[in-house]
């Protein structure tokens, strides 16, 4: 149907609104065919995912009136007004009653399940059944919902609108570019890895940001540099470091700058990763989330990676970071802690949960001792140690890898998907088998 084409991606939810619309429009075809007529559906989501706009393509889809109802004051008889939309909705039917962001209906300060605007609600809709008044509403948390209203028979059916992944979100991101002033020398496949799972609404707002910083310089065009500093800004809330860029490369050999060692740092969990499986690293950064922490690299599971294969990933590119330090400058890193923490997580996990030593190891918290817990930490460390050796193994061949990407990322601050794929280019990573 014509009425969502405004919706970018998204192909299984339009087809479904597409259906329940059309029974809605064009009732007379199913009523012959003894169908009962659907009494509502509930759209649920994070902010910005679309669920408004979802909602007004299918309100117009079905060709009804519809009557809105939304907490946009903060005062006001709220309860009156939900009964009074229903009321004029039944007088008007067959009409839809569309309560956009219902998990707003009661205050904030009381989010109370069983507040007076939920059971309002519920009884309404009670109310008006067999009238022909189709509900439908939206919610971003549908947890704050009492469960007799997500129940089966208020609402037919509850939706999910997930953000959007893979090829759908390149779509909605290169939708959005058009008709901008870009001068992009990123492809959509390193914006979409980088944006991965966000909003549509994050990505407008990156963007619009992307524009601004355009557009204070003075520049004509929004570049590749004003789109990933807005990625870092809206998506990641990372700050660039305070630091001169120039001043990157020309400390770079000394191992007692402290940007060096994050240069370095960072290039090792990247290098170890991309050689255990290509394609995984969405970008490396020297930004920092942070105030004590500087620079991240964020991965990107297509969820083709298998969760052992993934984890064991996890761990070895989590000890990258130290390993490369340890092999460019000899020093043990100080700034691991958070690395560590993150990597004893992942292999206490293969070890209990997924019993990669030995069902012995499965975790049963009412039966387990303390000599238990004991062996297991004791196995993890030893396992860490035996990884860690590894990864410098893999550090140590891929020297010359390491070396273009620290300095690629101290002159770029930020290296993406694209940036990897021509250090791979001009010097392939040598692969050593242990996964
Ligand atoms: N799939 C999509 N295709 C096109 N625009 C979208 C899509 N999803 C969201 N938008 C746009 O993003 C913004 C936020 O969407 P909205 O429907 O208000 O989100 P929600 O109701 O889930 O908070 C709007 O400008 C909307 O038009
Ligand atoms: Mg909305």
């Amino acid at each position: 149907m014509k009425e969502f084409e405004k919706i970018i991606g998204y192909t299984a939810i339009k087809n479904e609104l597409t259906q329940i619309a059309d029974v809605l429009k064009n009732r007379k075809v199913y009523e012959d065919l003894g169908i009962q007529m659907p009494g509502g559906i509930l759209l649920y989501g994070e902010p910005g995912v679309g669920k408004s706009l979802m909602a007004s393509c299918f309100i117009k889809a079905s060709g009804l009136t519809s009557y809105v109802c939304r907490k946009d004051q903060p005062n006001g008889d709220f309860v009156k007004h939900i009964k009074e939309t229903f009321e004029e909705a039944a007088k008007k039917a067959p009409s839809i009653v569309f309560l956009d962001d219902m998990d707003k209906f009661t205050n904030s300060d009381e989010e109370r399940r069983d507040s007076e605007e939920y059971v309002t609600v519920q009884s309404c809709i009670d109310e008006v059944k067999g009238q022909n008044v189709f509900v439908l509403a939206t919610v971003n948390n549908i947890n704050k919902l009492p469960r007799s209203l997500t129940r089966p028979g208020r609402f037919d059916r509850l939706i999910e609108i997930l953000p959007p992944t893979g090829k759908e979100a390149e779509k909605i991101i290169e939708y959005y570019l058009k008709n901008k002033k870009m001068k992009l020398d990123i492809d959509l496949k390193s914006i979409s890895k980088i944006l991965n799972g966000s909003s549509c609404a994050d990505l407008e707002a990156v963007i619009n940001l992307a524009g601004i910083f355009a557009g204070f310089q003075r520049e004509q065009c929004i570049t590749t540099e004003h789109m990933l500093e807005a990625c870092m800004r809206i998506i990641y809330k990372a700050l660039p470091p305070e630091e001169e860029k120039e001043d990157y490369l020309k400390n770079l050999e000394d191992g007692t700058n402290l940007f060096s060692r994050v240069i370095y740092h960072e290039s090792g969990h990247a290098l170890i990763a991309e050689l255990l499986h290509p394609g995984i690293v969405s970008f490396i950064t020297i930004h920092s989330r942070r105030r004590d922490s500087k620079g991240f690299v964020t991965y990107y599971n297509d969820s083709t990676i298998e969760s052992l294969k993934y984890a064991k990933i996890r761990i070895l590119a989590g000890l990258g970071g130290m390993a490369a330090l340890d092999s460019k400058f000899g020093i043990i890193d100080s700034g691991a802690k958070a690395d560590f923490d993150q990597v004893f997580r992942y292999m206490i996990d293969l070890i209990r949960e997924d019993c990669l030593f030995g069902l012995h190891n499965h975790y049963n918290p009412t039966i387990d001792t303390a000599e238990k817990e004991n062996a297991v930490e004791q196995l993890a460390t030893s396992q860490i140690y035996f990884y860690y050796q590894k990864v410098k193994e893999m550090i140590t061949v891929n020297h010359t890898f390491l070396e273009k990407m620290a300095h690629q990322l101290a002159k770029k601050g930020m290296l993406c998907t694209k940036d990897i794929e021509e250090i791979k280019k001009t010097c392939p990573l040598v692969p050593i088998d242990f996964l």
